[in-house]
């Protein structure tokens, strides 16, 4: 149950998202079996539909795990010229190495590897998307950074942000995850605030904050 929209709904939803196939489909099972958490179907949906209108040249991922999503990102556009995509866990860098180097696009895709706070502040340039998915109790602090990198008309895309629904419903929060919430919350109130930028908070999947500069 992901208490963020209706069981059903989802089911409905996610038998209409056609398969993948080929590695993608491999990476799927693996994450399944292997319990590694990546973007949900109809994420995974939405980020190909939002690289095929944006057509972004430059990507920034924050969560990198088995590299499932960059290499989807990067299987959606040849327009595509680099995905760079942060990830700290010394396993999860190895899998996803090895997943990129087998799906053709180790020139492509590289991983940083390294804390997402301590990688942003030592990025530079610009990218035209931005995809977070990792450390959820901490996008407050990244979000700066992501700004900053971001380029004119590019747009941010963040996951989980309304996280089993506890940031929304008091009833829902499980008492060990409250800091988390806290922080959640203080985000997304920092990200819809904020008149520079043009917010759009979707119920898919585990919560999903969608922005742009409002002038760019
Ligand atoms: C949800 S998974 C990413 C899934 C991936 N985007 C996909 O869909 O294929 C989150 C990953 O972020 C990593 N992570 C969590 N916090 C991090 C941090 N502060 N810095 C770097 N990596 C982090 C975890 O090790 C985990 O592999």
């Amino acid at each position: 149950m992901s208490n963020v929209t209706y069981d059903y709904m989802e089911k409905y939803i996610r038998e209409l998202i056609p398969a993948h196939e080929g590695i993608l489909t491999e990476l799927e099972s693996y994450a399944e079996n292997n319990k590694v958490p990546i973007i949900h179907k109809e994420v995974a949906n939405f980020l190909e539909l939002m690289i095929s209108i944006t057509k972004p040249r430059a990507i920034l991922e924050l969560g990198t795990a088995i590299g499932y999503s960059s290499v989807l990102m990067a299987k959606c556009s040849d327009d595509i010229e680099k995905i760079d995509t942060i990830e700290r866990d010394e396993k999860m860098i190895l899998l996803a190495e090895e997943n990129i180097n087998k799906a053709g696009l180790q020139d492509k895709i590289k991983v940083l590897k390294g804390d997402c706070l301590e990688v942003l502040e030592g990025l530079e340039g610009k990218y035209d998307l931005v995809f977070i998915d990792a450390g959820k109790g901490h996008y407050n602090v990244f979000h700066p950074h992501c700004l900053r990198l971001l380029s004119k008309g590019g747009i941010i895309i963040a996951d989980n942000v309304l996280y089993k629904g506890m940031v929304a419903s008091r009833e829902l929060v499980i008492r060990r995850k409250i800091t988390i919430v806290k922080r959640m919350k203080k985000y997304i109130d920092m990200i819809t605030k904020d008149e520079n930028l043009i917010t759009s908070i979707i119920p898919m999947g585990d919560g999903i904050a969608m922005m742009k500069r409002r002038d760019d």
